[in-house]
């Protein structure tokens, strides 16, 4: 069946990994990708093969622009919202854009949605499991409250709510999944797994943000993969208007993450420094994500350990791709006692 699927935030992380994934699955599908190339997006993520096809049309843009996004809604079978502001300490730092993008673009789509109901068959919303702050629970499920813990968390819990509040209110036919978090190639130094890579890789000290012990539920992005296909062709009664947890299920900490990539690389003399915590800091996450397990049969595949592994070769065959970013690393935010700090 032939489908046209609208992906924004395609040039990033989590976009391009899912556009480069459907795109070889599916030889009839033909996609746009919408995306404003912010500090986060690179057409260096999507495959060169994608990029010359014709089945592919790349939209320089900005999710915010209603009169584009209302285009490019209306000329689409699946819309697949990624695009936003997505770094924690960075929206400590600078929290308008989140807000704007995160909040604000997220109603342009949801309004273009609602505008083309008649043609758009289902809208895919890429939230995130930090809408949900410290887990009140061993394992966090979709009816945990919702306390964002910071100006991020915040603006995507804003935006989550906003889609639920379009499904109820004008029945768009909308899907909200909720990540933990996630990491493989292509994701942006920034982000802790691929900072502590490119800081062994460049003979630096890998630096830790309180005491390490903070615990967070990481994925391989091919297993959002795997559930981003399913959602695209589940029955849509069975999914419409639901919130879909997924994670791995398993807490790791901070620290056992630096520990097990210094291992994996070699490093025979530990590197790791702290440093003063971050505001807001989140001290665990471990997903529940027996919701869309039962409903779908979807569970993760991917083993930590070996996921890490292939991530490192990534980032060491790719140091053209990353080495665009490194002055992005580190951003400087005040702390409650007034103290500036680079995170
Ligand atoms: N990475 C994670 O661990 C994780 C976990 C849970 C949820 N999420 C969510 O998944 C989505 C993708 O995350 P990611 O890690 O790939 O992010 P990313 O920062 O790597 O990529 C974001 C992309 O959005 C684009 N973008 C930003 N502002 C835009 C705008 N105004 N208009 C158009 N495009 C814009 C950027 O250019 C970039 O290509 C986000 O919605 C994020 O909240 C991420």
């Amino acid at each position: 069946m032939n489908k046209h699927i609208l992906i924004t935030g395609a040039a990033g992380f989590i976009g391009s990994n899912i556009l480069n994934y459907l795109f070889s699955k599916y030889p009839k599908f033909s996609f746009t990708a919408l995306d404003a190339l912010t500090y986060a997006g690179n057409l260096k993520n999507i495959l060169p093969e994608i990029l010359s096809s014709p089945r592919f049309k790349f939209v320089y843009g900005d999710v915010r622009n209603t009169n584009l996004v209302d285009d490019l809604v209306g000329e689409s079978d699946i819309v697949i919202h990624f695009a936003a502001e997505t770094h924690v300490t960075r929206s400590i730092h600078d929290n308008i854009k989140f807000f704007d993008t995160d909040v604000l673009g997220t109603q342009a789509i949801a309004n273009a949605v609602y505008h083309h109901k008649k043609t758009v068959e289902r809208f895919l919303h890429i939230s995130t499991c930090e809408v949900y702050g410290t887990g009140l629970a061993k394992k966090m499920d979709e009816s945990h409250p919702l306390n964002p813990h910071s100006p991020y968390a915040a603006a995507k819990a804003g935006a989550d709510r906003l889609v639920y509040s379009y499904y109820l209110t004008y029945k768009i036919p909308a899907i909200i999944l909720r990540p933990f978090n996630v990491f493989g190639p292509r994701q942006h130094l920034e982000k802790v797994i691929p900072r502590f890579i490119t800081s062994i890789l460049l003979n630096e000290p890998l630096t830790i943000h309180g005491n390490g012990k903070a615990k967070r539920d990481f994925m391989h992005v091919s297993d959002v993969a795997t559930v981003i296909d399913l959602l695209v062709h589940a029955p849509l009664e069975k999914v419409a208007g639901e919130v879909f947890n997924i994670g791995s299920g398993k807490a790791v900490s901070v620290l056992q993450i630096a520990k097990s990539i210094e291992k994996h690389m070699k490093v025979s003399k530990s590197q790791i420094r702290f440093l003063k915590d971050r505001p807001g800091q989140v001290s665990t996450f471990r997903c529940d994500y027996s919701k869309i397990e039962k409903l779908l049969n979807w569970q993760p595949k991917k083993d930590f350990d070996k996921s890490l592994i292939e991530t490192i070769r990534w980032y060491k065959e790719n140091k053209d791709v990353w080495s665009e970013q490194l002055w992005l690393r580190k951003v400087s935010i005040s702390l409650p006692d007034g103290t500036v700090v680079y995170h």
